[in-house]
């Protein structure tokens, strides 16, 4: 007899492994099921995020930050450093330990939570009068079945027709995460966040990078003001940003990878690059599940498809994440898959879509909450807004990171908070502050008399929440 349980989930990524987690508290017989495998052929649970996403970007991130600051910053503290070098190797092993450590941490929370864990992939064998019957097919192959079922299989980089990721020239963001050494040369197609990330990582370890963007406007989804600083902040530390490219013919050679493409004059151009990262977004990871086999549905673009609560088409089948409509971030899956949980058990899960932050990890950081002054206008909302520019605030001058700005647009009658948008420095922790106001519907007058402490950051904070009743203090 197959093994019985509460609850399967299917993926052990920031939307899995929380949602098995979260059943497991609430007192459900839980299984999950990840099919990742690391180099020693073991199990890699935590998904794209911990293996080739959130975790190992942000180690590189910083890794070469470091190695940026003591290049060029450190000068100006009055450190002199000589005989700089870089280490790609190091800086990758330290990576690849603090990918390890999030792998073995998720193992420890399944045996601390009493999560049965399989290693394996998962697919739909039939519905069953106890549920559905899932096959695991790992080392060995066997089937169990769940009362419910939690597809959280997340997503794949989307590839270019005729420019297939080999991992070795042409990368995804698997491949950018494991450069060997610094390309002289790096293209980058898509100015999105995993092509600023990344292309940040390789500029600042030394690469000329290009990027090739097929949009005409930079970051369109951001607060307009705030991509335009960000854009000549980038474009000043040396990344080449192409706006309104047509891409056309890509041509792998044998140490090299050349672009073609049309620029936004018309004009043709042939760029040869070391190393070519297409991050052009990501498509959801459905096939092999044998969706058909229960007659699970998908939408128009491949996702699973889902209601408000991440309910599918079948009674008692859930998804989360990536795998289903929605921002691509690793908190939303983890608040979908806690939402999923407590409605399992009959409680009332709840994930606010209106206050999910959004963080881009550049230097300095992209981070915002709610609508952007473009959608305010577009929705008719009449707002005011405050802003506040890192300059001005004394923690930002002795960290030596003044660049940016905070900013607050707020309802012209209520004055509520309908959006906060900063590029700065510690933009990921600053916004912290934005979501719990908006989450508890706060105005800027809230945020505006609230003793922030002297000196932070989040002092420009205050006194753009300030700004937008026209009084702040200190600019
Ligand atoms: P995933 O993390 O993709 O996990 C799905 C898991 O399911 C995988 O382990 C997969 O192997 C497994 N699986 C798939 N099919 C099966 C099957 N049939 N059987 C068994 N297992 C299966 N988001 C942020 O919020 N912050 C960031 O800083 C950030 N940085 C990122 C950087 C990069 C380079 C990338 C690529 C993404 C980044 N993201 C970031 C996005 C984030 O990684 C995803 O939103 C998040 O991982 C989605 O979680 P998930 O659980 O839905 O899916
Ligand atoms: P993205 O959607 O952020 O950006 C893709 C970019 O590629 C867009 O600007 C798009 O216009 C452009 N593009 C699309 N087709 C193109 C073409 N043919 N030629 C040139 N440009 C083209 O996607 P990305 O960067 O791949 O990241 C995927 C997702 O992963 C993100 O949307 C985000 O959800 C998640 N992520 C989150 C991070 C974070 O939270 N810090 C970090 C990295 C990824």
């Amino acid at each position: 007899m197959s093994k019985q349980f509460d609850v399967v989930v299917i993926g052990g990524g920031p939307g899995g492994y929380i949602a098995a987690i979260r059943a497991a508290q609430l007192g459900f017989s839980t299984a999950c099921i990840d099919a990742w495998t690391n180099e020693k052929g073991g199990p890699a649970p935590g998904g794209t995020c911990t293996n080739v996403g959130c975790i190992p970007s942000k180690a590189l991130l910083q890794s070469s930050e470091h190695y940026e600051h003591a290049g060029h910053a450190f000068a100006d503290h009055g450190i002199n450093v000589s005989g700089l070098a870089l280490d790609v190797s190091k800086m990758l092993a330290r990576k690849n330990t603090i990918v390890k450590q999030n792998n073995d941490g998720i193992l420890y929370l399944f045996k601390k939570n009493k999560v049965t864990f399989f290693h394996g992939h998962g697919s739909f064998v039939k519905a069953v009068d106890a549920g559905y019957e899932i096959k695991v097919a790992g080392k060995a192959e066997e089937t169990i079945t769940g009362k419910h079922i939690v597809v959280a299989t997340g997503s794949n980089a989307r590839g270019l027709p005729g420019a297939a990721f080999d991992e070795e020239l042409i990368l995804s963001n698997d491949g950018a995460l494991k450069i060997g050494e610094v390309p002289k040369k790096l293209g980058v197609i898509g100015a999105g966040v995993i092509g600023l990330e990344m292309g940040s990582v390789w500029r600042r370890c030394g690469s000329e990078v290009t990027v090739l963007e097929a949009l005409p406007t930079f970051l369109g989804a951001v607060d307009e003001q705030i991509a335009k600083e960000a854009h000549k902040l980038f474009t000043k530390q040396g990344l080449n940003i192409n706006l309104g490219v047509k891409i056309g013919e890509i041509v792998k050679g044998k140490k090299d990878v050349t672009v073609n493409y049309t620029d936004n004059a018309g004009a043709e151009h042939k760029a040869v690059f070391d190393k070519l990262i297409i991050s052009i977004g990501r498509t959801p990871n459905t096939n092999g599940l044998s969706a058909d086999a229960v007659g699970l549905q998908l939408d128009e673009r491949g996702f699973i498809a889902v209601d408000g609560d991440c309910k599918t088409n079948l009674p008692n089948v859930w998804a989360v994440g990536d795998v289903v409509r929605g921002p691509m971030l690793a908190h939303k899956a983890e608040e979908e898959g806690v939402a999923v949980a407590e409605r399992i058990a009959g409680q009332h899960g709840h994930v606010n879509f209106g206050t999910i932050p959004w963080v881009i990890y550049t230097s300095p950081e992209i981070a915002w909450v709610g609508r952007t002054e473009q959608q305010l206008k577009a929705d008719g909302v009449a707002y005011k807004a405050g802003t506040f520019p890192f300059m001005a605030n004394g923690r930002a001058r002795a960290l030596g990171d003044t660049s940016g700005m905070v900013k607050f647009l707020a309802d012209a009658t209520t004055d509520e908070i309908l959006g906060v948008h900063i590029v700065g420095p510690m933009a990921s922790e600053l916004i912290s502050e934005a979501v719990v106001a908006m989450e508890f519907r706060a105005s800027s007058e809230d945020i505006a008399r609230i003793c922030h402490a002297h000196p932070s950051l989040s002092e420009a904070t205050k006194e753009a929440a300030l700004a937008v009743d026209k009084r702040s203090l200190n600019f």
